[in-house]
């Protein structure tokens, strides 16, 4: 128990806990690499470790990882990632409104039990409109519940004919037709639909797909055996999905506090955005600036809370106290740290602010505390022992220059003398402002040319799946744990002791004196 442990004075001397370290610094502000942590007596294996977090009241990740709300890192195929994992992605602003309604959307009905609104076709569809649909939205599956005008079934559209050869053909002609379809009355699934629809498909050899309709034959759902498989493995797992209530993946979403031609914030604007992603589904918005202990985050802040009393609010981003107070007053439930942190960022050089990372969060943590809101640690994450280091005092941590190598974030993979990359930007460089991420930086969309850039265009080195980089990521992160014998984050949190390091200690903390083979974490 965390409580339990006693240090031996000598410890207690040289490795100190936050309170005492930090303020022992002052006014020299640390980061990640400027401090190491001590081990512990510990009864704890890294496996043994529970990762659970939260960002508010009523919203719990599995892992206290998010993705950035940044437009070369997270869409809907990163948050899907993110949220399999046990994490949170945030769909970025770079894009309509109406495009991030989609996104948002794709995230929502992705793998869940019982596809509540499952995507339809008509009778009098030809398949090679079937085939068009499939391709502009990106769907990874061929066969829909085909519906009439009022929304009773008529058949089901196989993937089969699903094909160029039979663009030509009405839906009509090639559905399976309506007494061949698997159908479940909606008042029989019970309390464990998960169950009755993996009996269903245990006593139905060869069918995949299982249709809910109600007591008039409208459609009201559809299970897929690979989603109910999936999630009755997943209930074993060590690290669940992230699911809402309704057993959907949950997504967050950034918006700026984007304003009117009279220079202030637009409230209409924004509380009919915010609520059509509400309509959604989404979980967690997030207001996020370079600078969010401003007025315009502020009454952002505010007109959500006022508007949609249950949504979480992630806000940001401040460096202090004041700043993390100011939001909590505003009415966001977490708040997220760090300016010029990350690794495309230049707000220290162009504009000469900003904290190193650690410290931020010390300063900022404290005030977290008292004010009952969570912490997120925005930037500079550049492999997992800065992870374990920023658990020690925020929430979670989000990540963009880690997850943009990765398959699921948007973009094509380059290939440059035989090495792999993926295009990664600040969404304060120019490219990205000029696409829309002005607001973010305090500066109107049309005048990005003559503004002064705070981020880099760049290129990340193509590095595979999601779920093997979180794995690497969790695996550090827990052995962490395993060595301060912490077996939740609350329990890191308080066992963690500091001690300062010096460039021979960063030396020291890296290989050296070897020829090194391959690259290592
Ligand atoms: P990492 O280090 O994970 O940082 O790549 C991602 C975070 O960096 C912030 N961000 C920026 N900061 N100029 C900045 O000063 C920028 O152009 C910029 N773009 C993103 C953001 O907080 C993100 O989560």
């Amino acid at each position: 128990m965390a409580s339990d442990f006693v240090a031996s004075e000598l410890d207690a001397q040289f490795y100190l806990p936050a309170d005492e370290f930090f303020p022992a610094q002052r006014p020299t502000a640390l980061t990640y690499d400027d401090v190491t942590l001590a081990t512990l007596y510990s009864e704890v294996l890294p496996r043994e470790t529970q990762l659970d977090t939260r960002l508010a009241e009523r919203l719990t990740l599995h892992i206290p990882i998010l993705s950035a709300d940044m437009d070369t890192v997270t869409e809907s195929r990163m948050a899907i990632a993110m949220a399999l994992n046990g994490g949170l992605g945030f769909i970025h602003y770079n894009m309509s409104e109406r495009q991030q309604l989609a996104e948002v959307s794709r995230v929502k009905k992705h793998v869940h039990g019982l596809i509540q609104d499952p995507v339809k076709v008509t009778p009098e569809q030809f398949v090679g409109d079937v085939l068009r649909m499939i391709e502009e939205k990106r769907y990874a599956f061929g066969t829909f519940p085909v519906v009439d005008n009022s929304g009773r079934l008529v058949g089901l559209l196989s993937s089969h004919v699903v094909k160029p050869r039979y663009a030509h053909q009405p839906v009509a002609k090639v559905l399976t037709p309506r007494a061949q379809v698997h159908t479940v009355q909606e008042q029989e699934l019970g309390n464990d639909p998960i169950a009755r629809a993996d009996r269903f498909f245990t006593e139905h050899p060869g069918i995949h797909k299982l249709l809910v309709v109600d007591a008039e034959d409208r459609l009201r759902g559809l299970f897929t055996m690979s989603d109910v498989e999936r999630i009755t493995q997943e209930r074993q797992a060590q690290f669940r999905p992230a699911r809402d209530r309704r057993f959907r993946l949950i997504c967050g979403a950034a918006v700026s506090a984007t304003r009117n031609a009279f220079g202030e914030v637009d409230r209409d604007r924004l509380i009919k955005h915010v609520g059509a992603l509400v309509d959604c589904g989404l979980d967690i918005v997030a207001v996020s600036t370079a600078h969010g202990h401003s007025r315009g985050v502020g009454e952002a802040v505010r007109m959500i809370r006022a508007a949609f009393p249950e949504l979480p609010i992630l806000a940001g981003n401040v460096t202090s106290a004041a700043g993390v107070e100011f939001l909590a007053d505003c009415g966001a439930d977490a708040i997220k740290v760090g300016q010029g942190p990350g690794s495309i960022c230049t707000t220290r050089l162009v504009a000469g602010v900003g904290i190193p990372q650690l410290t931020a969060l010390y300063v900022c943590s404290r005030a977290a505390r008292a004010k009952g809101v969570h912490l997120v640690a925005d930037g500079g994450i550049t492999r997992s022992g800065d992870i374990v280091k920023a658990l020690t005092l925020a929430d979670a941590v989000m990540c963009g220059s880690l997850f943009a190598g990765c398959t699921e974030a948007p973009g094509e993979v380059l290939e440059i003398d035989g090495k792999y990359y993926k295009q990664y930007r600040g969404m304060g460089s120019l490219a990205a402002m000029k696409a829309g991420a002005a607001a973010r930086y305090g500066h109107a969309r049309n005048q990005s040319s003559k503004v002064a850039a705070e981020g880099i265009e760049a290129l990340k080195e193509a590095t595979g799946s999601v779920d093997a980089v979180l794995t690497q990521l969790i695996g550090g992160i827990q052995s962490g744990m395993g060595y301060l014998g912490a077996r939740t984050l609350a329990e890191l949190r308080e066992r963690a002791r500091f001690a300062r390091v010096t460039s021979a200690g960063r030396r020291e903390a890296a290989p050296h004196d070897v020829v090194e083979l391959k690259t290592g974490n």
